[in-house]
């Protein structure tokens, strides 16, 4: 099992390119095959999700061709199956954005119900909703949901609970129905926006998108683009953390400050200088942080992907902080792991209370998640000492070539998966 071992104490100091956003690029990804052209995008992150997803598309019988790593051209016209198969639902649940892609293009879908996982129990009630206000017959067999329709008619929808993943599906489903879908109380994350733009850049009539009613006027087939994927502000986010964890100085490249705004926010807060430019945001710490409260929320609110990352580091800063995540059930699972590098957290309920420390110690920790690993290397890189980070395939399912961008800048750190390479490591950083 591959693992990052990182020798803590090092500033993170320099400037660190930022990949396109995977949680739009999955969407589009499934989008694609809902024109008969070729669908041309780039900017794609080479992460696992990416690449497990790529596979299911091909799997259907779509044309699937790997231009380089952050480039594919897509076209949907070679279809044979509607039927995605559990073991890629079970990789990654995104899959099942293929689901309103499929039934939007064929009125017909069946794919695997997705489990939950580590951060909660991930419910999928709000999807069904919207496709059976179109006119969907949605029924779940043997783990596998089956949705048809002789027609999608558009409606008018009211989601229940803002959710990303529902306003992207419906919002696919209803771009190929037959007249008027008026969709509210949506998610307006930026890569909301982003799908809306791509479908829109294939021949779809989606207005609103990133306001709180999105109206869609659904058409009868979407042609061939070449599209861009956002920057991935998660990404960018981490990596200015990690710039205020370690005291450094670190400018983040190729991407849009305003999808940046809640984590500036929090930086300037605890006490860093940020800068914004056009493409670029630059983030300096220097001496003791201060504490502050965050509650995630939908976006513009503070993003839940970045609860861990600013978890670990409020653990530093002087004073108490209270988080209060409110998007998860169970998103605090990486304070265990932090205070066994020294942390002082106690959780109640979905709160919890912060005593800022002076400084880490290095251990042994486990990601239990993508983001809550990533921030566990963050915890790493401040930490006296060796830090061995497990179950590193998480962080590899979002972070395209995590450890290389983080050794760019100053960062002691290293991809291993033997005693023999731990102990070379150790050798090495004496
Ligand atoms: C997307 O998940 C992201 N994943 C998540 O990022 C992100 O944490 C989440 O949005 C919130 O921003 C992708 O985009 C692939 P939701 P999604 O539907 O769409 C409840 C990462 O680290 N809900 O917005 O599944 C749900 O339980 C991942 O990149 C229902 O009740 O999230 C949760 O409490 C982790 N019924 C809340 O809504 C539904 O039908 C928000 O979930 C759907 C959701």
């Amino acid at each position: 099992m591959e693992q990052y071992i990182i020798k803590g104490g090092n500033p993170l100091v320099g400037e660190v390119e930022i990949g396109g956003a995977k949680n739009a690029a999955l969407a589009i990804l499934a989008a694609a095959i809902m024109s008969d052209e070729t669908v041309m995008i780039d900017n794609l992150p080479d992460v696992n999700d990416i690449n497990v997803l790529l596979d299911a598309i091909a799997g259907i019988g779509a044309m699937v061709h790997r231009v380089d790593r952050h480039t594919v051209k897509i076209n949907g016209k070679s279809v044979t199956s509607v039927d995605i198969e559990y073991d890629y639902i079970k990789k990654i649940r995104a899959s099942y954005y293929l689901l309103g892609a499929l039934l939007g293009k064929y009125k017909h879908a069946e794919v695997a119900l997705p489990g939950g996982c580590n951060i909660g129990s991930r419910p999928i009630d709000q999807h069904l909703k919207g496709f059976r206000a179109l006119g969907a017959d949605v029924e779940i067999e043997h783990g596998k949901i089956i949705a048809e329709a002789s027609h999608l008619v558009g409606k008018h929808i009211y989601f229940d609970v803002v959710s990303v993943g529902a306003t992207i599906n419906v919002m696919m489903a209803a771009a190929m129905a037959d007249g008027l879908t008026i969709l509210e109380n949506v998610a307006k994350e930026p890569h909301v926006v982003d799908v809306a733009n791509f479908l829109n850049s294939m021949g779809a009539n989606i207005r609103g998108a990133g306001t709180d009613v999105i109206r869609i006027r659904g058409v009868q087939k979407l042609h061939r683009t070449s599209y861009s994927v956002i920057p991935d502000q998660i990404e960018a986010g981490t990596f200015m953390f990690a710039a205020a964890a370690t005291k450094g100085d670190v400018t983040v490249l190729n991407v849009i400050p305003k999808h940046l705004e809640a984590t500036t926010a929090k930086l300037l807060e605890i006490g860093c200088e940020v800068e914004e430019f056009d493409d670029a945001v630059r983030v300096v710490s220097k001496g003791r942080l201060k504490s502050t409260h965050v509650k995630t929320l939908p976006y513009p609110g503070f993003p839940t992907d970045m609860q861990p990352q600013i978890g670990v580091t409020l653990a530093l800063c002087e004073g108490t902080s209270i988080i209060t995540e409110s998007i998860f059930e169970n998103r605090f699972k990486y304070l265990d792991e932090l205070a066994r590098m020294g942390a002082s957290v106690k959780v109640e309920g979905n709160s919890a209370a912060i005593e800022g420390v002076e400084k880490f110690s290095g251990a042994r920790v486990s990601a239990p998640d993508l983001r809550a690993g990533a921030a566990l290397c963050i915890a790493g890189l401040a930490a006296d000492g060796i830090t061995i980070v497990d179950d590193i395939v998480y962080i590899q399912r979002g972070y395209e070539r995590f450890e290389e961008k983080l050794r760019s800048l100053g960062a002691v750190i290293e991809k291993v998966s033997t005693e023999k390479e731990i102990r070379k490591f150790m050798l090495k950083v004496g």
